[in-house]
């Protein structure tokens, strides 16, 4: 089964063709964040017309290195939410309006189960049961993969997510949007015991919460104002440690809790170089598989939204034609 995906929930423009959930045969990706990074942050409006001026080349584009036309496509794919509206409507308008033209079924897919899905991309042996973890700019989420399309919500983030935790402390330090890259970049030259920020364990329940840190961070600068580049890089080391060490620690319990043998990442932040070496590292010593994709299918891709609407449909079948959507007031 061939299916068009396509995914425009925030600030990447993307669309793939996917062959039987896991292989990928086209993976486009158009980045708007030169257009976002004055503002240290996605603009909705800005975002919804990037996406206008964007979709139908990605989706071109994404057809022609798959060497496929509509007459190989089975279904078209799309992400339904959550996201920024102006944004998701690009996307859900495309795949509608394809979908009717060339008579396609189409799937709607939730950019969380994307991510979710992401790792089975290259890792054709993952199989349910696991703990997904998935940390982005917008989520920090752990939830247990009970079976395909059966999924029970442990906890998320209360008040921001991991990615944006990154994101507002290098706006404090003055680095650029967005700022998950470039403080793990400069973590690598720095003490991550230079600054103890406390770790937000939140013991007893599943959920998590990154802005006593934030707050923390931002306390700490006022007393001890930036000095120099080494002072920085300090400062992100001990920042990293806090957040990646917070979200392994609950991870790991969780995963033992519930005696889940399997963990998988998945959203922007799992691209982080100390995350990813923790999970492994921990994951070996208690003998949990850890899976995590490259950084491609971290951030924000449509080959996701590709895995997981095959997934979908085997479970559920296909259940909508672009007129049923049509008449539908949600995405
Ligand atoms: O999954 P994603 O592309 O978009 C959302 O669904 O939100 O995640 C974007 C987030 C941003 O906050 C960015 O700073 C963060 O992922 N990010 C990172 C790294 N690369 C991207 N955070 C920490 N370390 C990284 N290496
Ligand atoms: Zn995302």
């Amino acid at each position: 089964m061939n299916i068009l995906a396509i995914e425009t929930s925030c600030d990447e423009t993307s669309a793939s063709v996917v062959s039987n959930g896991t292989d990928v045969k086209s993976a486009i990706i158009s980045s708007q964040i030169a257009v976002h990074a004055k503002f240290f942050g996605v603009v909705p409006e800005l975002a919804s017309r990037e996406h206008i001026k964007n979709i139908n080349p990605v989706i071109a584009a994404s057809l022609k290195k798959a060497g496929f036309s509509f007459d190989n496509i089975d279904a078209i794919a799309f992400t339904s939410g959550p996201g920024l509206a102006g944004a998701l409507l690009v996307g859900a308008t495309a795949a509608k309006t394809l979908a009717s033209v060339y008579s396609k079924p189409l799937i709607p897919v939730n950019h969380l189960e994307g991510h979710l899905y992401s790792s089975f991309i290259e890792n054709k042996s993952l199989r349910p049961p696991f703990l997904s973890v998935i940390i982005s700019g917008g989520h920090t989420e752990l939830i247990v993969v009970q079976d395909f399309g059966k999924y029970k919500i442990l906890g998320a983030t209360r008040d921001d997510a991991a990615g944006e935790a990154f994101d507002k402390a290098a706006k404090m330090l003055g680095l650029s949007y967005p700022g998950g890259p470039v403080i793990d970049k400069r973590a690598a030259d720095g003490n991550p015991e230079a600054v103890h920020f406390t770790r937000p364990y939140l013991k007893g329940s599943w959920d998590f919460s990154f802005s006593g840190i934030k707050t923390a961070l931002l306390n700490y600068l006022k007393q001890n104002p930036v000095k120099n580049e080494r002072y920085i890089n300090d400062i992100c080391a001990s920042f990293r440690a806090a957040i990646a060490e917070t979200l392994c620690f609950k991870s790991f319990e969780a995963a033992k809790t519930f005696g889940l043998k399997r963990i998988a990442l998945g959203g922007g932040v799992s691209s982080n170089a100390l995350i990813r070496k923790l999970f492994l590292d921990v994951g070996k010593k208690n003998k949990i598989e850890v899976f995590i994709p490259s950084s491609l299918y971290c951030t924000d891709n449509a080959a996701m939204i590709g895995c997981a609407a095959y997934f979908k449909q085997r479970v559920l079948g296909f259940k909508y034609n672009a007129q049923q959507l049509k008449s539908s007031s949600s995405l």
